[in-house]
């Protein structure tokens, strides 16, 4: 095969791309960074003329133009997370989600679970062997081109190649789109005095030589920032941002002690600024992998010492999360959360941490609670749950009855409701 001619034969402008999806197709989109601009707007557009598309994704960054009440039996988002373009129409309504294990959507896809006709996604340029890298985000997206009618790929200078298994063939593409705009950026949190002091304590409970998950938030991102002055740490993560690429250049990562890919970091999408896009193109210290290998608990815990660091939204005495919604609205989603707490808890001298701030609403609600209000999403459960951390310390609640949760859990509390805390269990006989 002359790669040249079959790149120059699937070359297309986007709207003649985005017409190879038909009425009733599922048109499945990587995460963040990974969604291609110039096809998604190109599909936005068609808008009026379809019906009954669907567009999947995990966690979408840009506002299209159906994201919009009004034309959902034109094209309908369908979650598998809530981010900002989402959140209100799933809060709303409008916008349905596929609750699930990030680890699972690649297994969901194959079997035929979850419907794939097209794949929409971001690429880097064609190699001398006819290969794209799909760098930022590999995850699902690599099962979903197993399956898909059409592969359309918005090929774009910034987007790094990657080694790892992120590479699709011409062969396997039915339409190029090219463009070279930057690639969204997302900077780091606001870290505030309370973030900073969770970040402390779970700091003090990292050894060096660990292996690190950082999760989504800002507290995960504080934790990264207190462990500058560690030694030989090394990366298995899903989302590598900006955070792990300052602790990579404060010399803190060397990768060397990892006992699973010793030497490499490992990881399924990536989400930050043109400093990372740039780090990750052709280093072969990086490998990006789709997610049931990045987030299979099984693999990860080959890592001796695996640390997850994973936010929630509330907790309840027991150790039940609520990570992805308040109440029974929808907030984010499941993510990869539960995926590595278990592999956390699975690895020989692993630590699963959550963490929160003790409140949230500026000091009027505590975010630990005697239980979840109802109809919330659990997230992880009492059964995995171990280290949980607030800006009071840390609470170890694994292998521990109710009576010392609610012990441990109220000492890290917010002083001004661990009082009411202590009634409320001691109401429903846990205390
Ligand atoms: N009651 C009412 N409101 C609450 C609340 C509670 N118990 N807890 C939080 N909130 C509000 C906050 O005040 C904040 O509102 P604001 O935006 O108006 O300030 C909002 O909910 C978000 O809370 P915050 O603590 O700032 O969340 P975060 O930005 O640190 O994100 C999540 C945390 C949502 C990302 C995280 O919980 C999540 O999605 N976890 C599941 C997925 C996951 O862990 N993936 C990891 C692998 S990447």
């Amino acid at each position: 095969m002359n790669f040249d001619q079959a790149y120059r034969d699937r070359r297309m402008g986007a709207a003649d791309a985005a017409a190879l999806v038909h009425d009733g197709d599922t048109v499945v989109v990587p995460t963040g960074v990974g969604e291609p601009p110039a096809l998604l707007a190109a599909l936005s557009a068609r808008g009026p003329e379809l019906s009954g598309v669907t567009v999947s994704q995990i966690l979408p960054l840009r506002k299209f133009d159906y994201f919009n009440p009004a034309t959902v039996d034109n094209i309908r988002h369908n979650a598998y997370f809530f981010g900002g373009p989402s959140r209100p129409g799933g809060q709303a309504g409008w916008i349905d989600y596929v609750p699930a294990y990030f680890s699972e959507l690649p297994q969901l896809i194959d079997r035929g679970l979850t419907p794939v006709d097209v794949v929409f996604s971001m690429a880097s340029p064609m190699d001398e062997h006819g290969f794209f890298s799909l760098s930022l985000a590999p995850d699902y997206t690599m099962a979903a081109i197993r399956r898909a009618r059409a592969v359309l790929l918005e090929v774009n200078p910034n987007v790094p190649s990657a080694f790892g298994e992120c590479r699709v063939h011409v062969s396997q593409v039915a339409a190029l789109v090219e463009s070279d705009e930057p690639l969204l950026e997302v900077g780091l949190p606001t870290i505030g005095p309370v973030q900073e002091a969770i970040g402390k304590h779970v700091a003090e409970l990292i050894d060096d030589g660990s292996t690190l998950q950082i999760g989504y938030g800002a507290i995960p991102d504080a934790v990264v920032m207190q462990l500058r002055h560690k030694h030989d740490l090394g990366i298995h993560t899903e989302m590598i941002g900006d955070g792990i690429l300052t602790l990579i250049e404060s010399g803190a990562v060397t990768n060397r002690r990892k006992t699973y890919m010793p030497g490499k970091m490992v990881a399924t999408f990536a989400l930050g600024s043109q400093r990372l896009y740039r780090f990750m193109h052709l280093n072969p210290t990086l490998e990006m992998h789709p997610v049931d290998f990045t987030n299979d608990p099984y693999l990860a815990a080959r890592n001796d010492k695996l640390v997850a660091i994973n936010a929630t939204l509330q907790i309840d005495l027991l150790g039940q999360c609520g990570s992805e919604s308040i109440g029974a609205t929808p907030y984010s989603g499941t993510g990869g959360q539960v995926d590595f707490v278990r592999a956390a808890n699975r690895s020989r001298d692993g630590k699963a941490f959550i963490v929160l701030p003790s409140t949230a609403k500026e000091g009027t609600i505590s975010r630990i609670v005697p239980t979840l209000a109802t109809g919330t999403h659990v997230t992880t459960g009492k059964n995995d749950i171990n280290y949980v951390v607030t800006e009071y310390g840390v609470a170890q609640l694994r292998g521990k009855s109710a009576r010392q949760r609610c012990d441990a859990l109220i000492a890290i509390a917010h002083p001004d409701f661990r009082g009411e805390l202590r009634a409320a269990a001691a109401r429903m006989r846990l205390m």
